[in-house]
């Protein structure tokens, strides 16, 4: 029998790629999303999509399901600001909801996409999961809150928390607002690419890579709950100057008011049987050939920002 399980923001830029991945390795997946920045994924035997707001979701059964990965949230630091109550019940109160449901109706494992941002602001070259954790904006304090509130169910069900760098490469679901996807596009584009400082230090991963490890947390039991998962950690200035060296553009530097640098350490994760098989190299050559392809084109759908703010102010979103 097909396993069961239930992605949250199945339709973002990390659960399109997920569910086309679980559906491939025989999982059968229902996705939860409002569709707030569109979808790319079609229903079939194996993947139906529930258009629902997590906040929502009383009336909803997760009998018979073996997990949740839970990954819907407004997801970046401008969007959050853009109307901060609503990202504290997105990111933070519907995970209790979520989990709740999931021991309510036994599920056995429960996924979280926290952040690697939550750590802030670090000077150690190995940043690891036993750092304290001093995030700085409010996005990253509601993964904080988040994975605290989720952890204070462990003697209930299996949790496993991944903190993620910035994921690069390409989705059917693209995001633009990604620093190597973002970045990319500027230099295709614009023939010139936009840096902000550039001195900030950030590890990467890679979208294939991301989603391979949500499949070996979902396939194997991990008694540990917390992973990093980022590699390449390279200041913002040197991953322009990669892009460069693969795209005609020129690098125009100015002033930032991002402090935010940190380098993940992802040996514990690697310790559990995960292997990385992509790089931001791999991203920047498939991102040219996507372009090229005719496959990312601007629109509002790319940015979480310029697609929240309409919806908000539209009152689509509250
Ligand atoms: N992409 C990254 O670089 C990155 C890095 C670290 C952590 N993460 C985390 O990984 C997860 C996935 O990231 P992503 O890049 O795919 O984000 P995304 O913004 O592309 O996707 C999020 C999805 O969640 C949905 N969603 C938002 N609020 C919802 C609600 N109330 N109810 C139902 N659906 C809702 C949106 O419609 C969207 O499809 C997020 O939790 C994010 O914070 C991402």
């Amino acid at each position: 029998m097909k396993k069961k399980i239930i992605v949250t923001g199945c339709c973002g830029y990390v659960g399109t790629e997920l569910c086309k991945l679980l559906i491939k390795n025989d999982y059968e997946v229902l996705g939860i999303d409002t569709c707030w920045y569109g979808n790319s994924l079609k229903e079939n035997n194996n993947f139906k999509l529930l258009k629902l707001d997590i906040r929502n979701i009383e009336d909803i059964s997760f009998l018979g399901y073996e997990a949740v990965v839970h990954l819907a949230n407004i997801a970046n630091d401008p969007a959050v600001e853009l109307k901060p109550d609503l990202s504290w019940e997105v990111n933070v109160l519907s995970s209790k909801l979520l989990i709740e449901k999931s021991i309510k109706d036994k599920v056995s494992k429960f996924i979280y996409a926290s952040s690697g941002s939550v750590y802030g602001l670090k000077d150690e070259l190995n940043v690891t999961e036993e750092l304290s954790l001093v995030p700085i904006s409010v996005y990253n304090k509601t993964k904080m809150i988040s994975e605290r509130v989720l952890l204070s169910y462990v003697d209930k069900i299996n949790i496993n928390i991944l903190r993620p760098a910035t994921v690069c490469g390409y989705s059917d679901k693209m995001r633009l607002d990604l620093s190597v996807n973002m970045l990319t596009f500027q230099a295709l584009k614009n023939k010139k690419i936009n840096v902000f400082g550039g001195s900030q230090i950030r590890p990467n991963v890679h979208i294939l890579d991301m989603i391979n490890a949500y499949l070996l947390f979902l396939k194997e039991d991990v008694s540990e709950n917390i992973f990093n998962i980022g590699f390449e950690n390279i200041s913002i200035l040197d991953i322009a100057k990669k892009i460069k060296s693969k795209v005609d553009t020129v690098i125009n530097i100015t002033d930032s008011n991002d402090p935010r640098s940190y380098r993940l350490n992802s040996d514990k994760i690697m310790s559990v049987g995960f292997k990385k098989n992509y790089d931001i190299d791999f991203a920047i050559d498939e991102l040219i050939q996507s372009y090229n392809d005719g496959k990312i084109k601007e629109s509002d759908d790319l940015y979480a920002i310029k697609k929240l703010r309409k919806l908000v102010e539209n009152g689509k979103v509250y």
